[in-house]
């Protein structure tokens, strides 16, 4: 497995593969990695000849006070899970390398970016497609796989691509969870023990209101449930039960729900979501 650290020794290495007429797929990650990270680089590996991890903890889509200061940097670790698991190569830039003087990004993401997460996060979709739309720049690729833990991110980087005519196929993975449901997360390590005890709490609550729902209980009825229940537990940034495919209002015409929630356990900020078929 080769480690890249500069675009022009990465470039070499892509010119090789596609030499040879091999696919590339993209798993771009913040590093801190778990089994959900590898699962991607799985997907990628069964899809496509070569797979290529990045690893950038991106600093713009982190607000002042947030954590990208103590966001976990496991480089070892990292470089010998992706190793394990076959992945090709790995580009772990600088930002000299991926916001060179003068390179500029221009895509308003709108009012999808405003919603959910972007309530209490209003840079950290700008962020992403930044980060997103640059190392496709750079390497590429037919494919790129991410995570539906971020439901609203993954959504966003599709319609950023068919806003920009981006001719990328987006693969994505269904969150992977520990044994008692809690959601991976690299943010998990923050949880202290007792934290940790209460965190698989918060699908359990999910899982609880797609049975409502499946059961006939009203939307409204089901949000009320869900917010005293996450109350009982964590701090409420948000829970919605939407519309999947827009993230809007149920109507009669969606097919898919999503339940998407934010929560405060202690310091530590949580998403997790469920999503079904009506
Ligand atoms: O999901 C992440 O790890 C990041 O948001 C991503 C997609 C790698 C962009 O920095």
């Amino acid at each position: 497995m080769q480690v890249l650290t500069t675009i022009e020794s990465l470039q070499g290495l892509l010119k090789g593969w596609r030499s040879d007429n091999q696919t590339v797929s993209l798993v771009p990650t913040m590093g801190g990695l778990h089994e959900g990270h590898l699962s991607l680089v799985r997907m990628a590996n069964n899809n496509s000849d070569k797979t290529l991890v990045s690893i950038y903890l991106n600093p713009t889509q982190f607000g002042k006070g947030e954590d990208f200061d103590s966001y976990p940097r496991t480089i070892d670790a990292d470089l010998g899970a992706l190793e394990n698991c076959q992945a090709d190569a790995v580009f772990v830039p600088e930002t000299e390398q991926m916001y060179p003087d003068g390179w500029s990004f221009d895509y308003e993401v709108g009012d999808i970016g405003k919603i959910l997460c972007g309530i209490t996060r209003p840079h950290f979709f700008k962020g992403v497609a930044q980060a997103v739309y640059r190392l496709l720049e750079i390497v590429e690729p037919e494919i790129a796989v991410f995570g539906q833990k971020d439901y609203q991110q993954l959504f966003i980087i599709k319609k950023m691509l068919r806003d920009m005519s981006l001719g990328v196929q987006i693969l994505s993975h269904s969150t992977v969870r520990e044994s008692d449901g809690l959601a991976m997360s690299t943010r998990n390590n923050y949880l202290s023990s007792k934290e940790r005890a209460i965190a698989p709490e918060l699908f359990r609550i999910l899982e609880r209101a797609r049975e409502g729902y499946l059961s006939s209980k009203t939307v409204e009825s089901l949000r009320v449930d869900i917010h005293k229940s996450i109350n009982q537990h964590f701090e409420l940034e948000y829970a919605e039960i939407i519309d999947a495919n827009n993230l809007k209002q149920i109507t009669d015409n969606t097919t898919e729900i999503a339940i998407l929630c934010a929560v405060s356990l202690g310091p530590t900020r949580l998403i997790d979501n469920i999503f079904f078929w009506r």
